[in-house]
Formats: C-alpha cells, structure tokens, sequence
C-alpha cells in the first residue's frame, strides 16, 4: 500500500431519517432492506468492493441494530446450522466477516460535518473516504473505486456528482466547475442547497467524498449553516484555496433511499434485477399498467 491509497472510510449514521418517519421512529433508516438486504449493506459491499480496509461508523442512539448486522449471530448460525440451512449460513457468516469495523458516537446531532469530525482520531491524518448510507449507486464499477484513481493522479478532494433535474436542485449540494477530464471537473465552488435560479449548475453532490484531513481544521471552523446543522458542504468549500477539489460525475444509477419515492424506486430496481424475483416482478408491473395504475386497478388485481 503506498501513501496515497485511500484504505479507510467513514459511514456516518447518526441521523434521525425523519423522511422515512414513522418507519424510523424505532429502527435505523440504514437497516430497512432494499429487496433482501439493508440498505447499508450496499454502501459496504461498495467500499469493501473499491479497496477499503476498514470502516467506521459514526453512530448514535438508537442505532445499535447496525452493530448486531456487521456482527456474528451465534443462534441464529447456530440454528441454520442444525437445519441443513449451509448457503444461508455462509450467507449470514460472511457479513461478519466482510471488514474490520470500527465505531463511535456522534452524542448530539449537530449535522454531516459534525458527524464526519468524529472520525478524526480514526482516520489519523490520512486521506479518507466518506459514504453515505442512504446513497446507494448502481454502477458496473463501484464509484468510490473510481474515485481512488481520480484521488491517486491528482491528491485533492474528490466529490461524487452526478446531474439532477433543475427542479430538485435546491435539495442538493451543487458544484460550480471547470470540465478539466471526461468525468471530472475542477471546482470553483459550491453551494447547500441553492435556491433554482441561484444554483451554479445541474451537478449535485451525492454521498461519495474522498477528503483530506485538512476538513477537520475546517469542519472546526464551521458554523451552523442550513438548517442549524454543521455542514460538510460549508466545510469543503472554505477549503477552497488551500486544496485542490474535484469532482467526479460518475457512471451509474444513483438511489437516495433516504426519502420514500427513492426507497421505493430502488427496491423495485434492484428487484427487478433479481432472477428469483425479476420475472414475477416484472409480470405484476406489466399486469398493474394494464389494468391501470389507479386504485381500482389495483384492487381489481389478485393473484
Ligand atoms: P441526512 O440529512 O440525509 O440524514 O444526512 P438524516 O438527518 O438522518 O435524514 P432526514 O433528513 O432527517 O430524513 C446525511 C447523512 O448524514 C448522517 C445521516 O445519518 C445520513 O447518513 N448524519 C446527519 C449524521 O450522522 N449526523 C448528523 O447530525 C446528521
């Protein structure tokens, strides 16, 4: 491993995943299965697929489940095992086994940059990279590996972005840059959710970083911002100057399971993907056109 391999990633978990109420009021927005496996899984297998070594979750209250998921299930292997149950079983196993975990709690839930500061004795003055878990991506290369290359050639910051309807874009953190490779542009700056006509392009950041450890003097030196929170976004951009900061439009359908309508969408996607249940997936979907997409259609519809 040579000093710019990028081998650790933090996962921060802390918040509350108010969009997803009242799913969230007791479990973590994190754990809600997409198709089969909880949405986290897709972000790890993504940072375990791209290279990192080990994780850290920045977790809070109410977020243990998280903990049990990554960890081994004594009884239940055990009870798999009794039943003859070996591909189950090796299934439940390897998630144990995936990555050296590591956590911390963020106490209070001051925002994303507030979460990310927490990370700072763990990632010890290397580069790192950020994933967030409810951003999952569906790409035939995992991006965060993309983005390593793209970090190893040019050693800035390199944020993942990817085009979003102008509509939307006061929802996002939005890049203003100067197209300098085919998927990579230089950034001249950036904004938290700009208001439509104020927004500096169509290119919102979605959650993939690679930062340097210069974001902890920044994130120190941040101020509340939108919404009272500590932003990561504020933080990277009073970066400006003193790094260099990319950003990566990468190849892939991007999930915000984070809201309802993109948890839905991923879980219908990803779906209808699966041999076991594309098929039927798809029949049901086609027969729900036919018949109309109103109520009635779909009342008028059994199995
Ligand atoms: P989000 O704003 O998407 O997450 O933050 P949230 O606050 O859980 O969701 P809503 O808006 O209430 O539905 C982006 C990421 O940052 C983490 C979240 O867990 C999520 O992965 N986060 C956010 C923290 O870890 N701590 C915070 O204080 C805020």
């Amino acid at each position: 491993m040579n000093g710019n391999t990028i081998a650790k990633a933090v996962i921060p978990v802390a918040g509350y995943g108010t969009r997803l109420l009242p799913a969230t009021k007791s479990q973590p927005k994190e754990m809600l299965p997409v198709v089969d496996r909880p949405a986290v899984q897709y972000v790890v297998e993504e940072a375990v697929a791209s290279g990192i070594e080990s994780i850290l979750f920045v977790t809070g209250r109410g977020k243990r489940a998280i903990e049990d998921y990554f960890d081994y299930s004594i009884e239940l292997e055990g009870e798999l095992e009794q039943k003859g149950k070996k591909d189950l079983l090796h299934e439940i196993r390897e998630i144990g086994n995936m990555v050296q975990i590591f956590y911390v709690r963020q106490k209070i839930q001051r925002g994303l940059g507030d979460a990310i500061y927490q990370a700072k004795r763990f990632v010890n003055g290397t580069s790192f990279a950020v994933l967030l878990a409810d951003d999952i991506i569906d790409a035939d290369v995992p991006v965060l590996s993309r983005m390593k290359e793209a970090y190893q050639e040019n050693l800035g910051v390199i944020l993942a972005v990817t085009r979003i309807p102008r509509e939307e874009i006061s929802q996002w953190g939005v890049i203003q840059g100067k197209k300098i490779g085919e998927r990579l542009y230089e950034v001249e700056d950036l904004v938290e959710k700009p208001e439509p006509e104020e927004a500096p392009s169509d290119l919102a950041i979605v959650g993939r970083y690679i930062l340097t450890p210069s974001i902890f003097e920044s994130i120190a030196r941040t101020t509340p911002g939108k919404g009272g929170e500590i932003q990561l976004t504020d933080a990277i951009r009073s970066l400006r100057g003193s790094e260099r900061i990319y950003a990566y439009e990468f190849a892939g359908t991007y999930y915000g399971v984070g809201d309802k309508i993109g948890y839905l969408k991923a879980n219908i996607a990803f779906a209808l993907k699966r041999e076991d249940l594309g098929k039927e997936l798809r029949e049901f979907l086609e027969k729900l056109r036919e018949e109309g997409l109103h109520e009635d259609g779909v009342k008028k519809w059994r199995r």
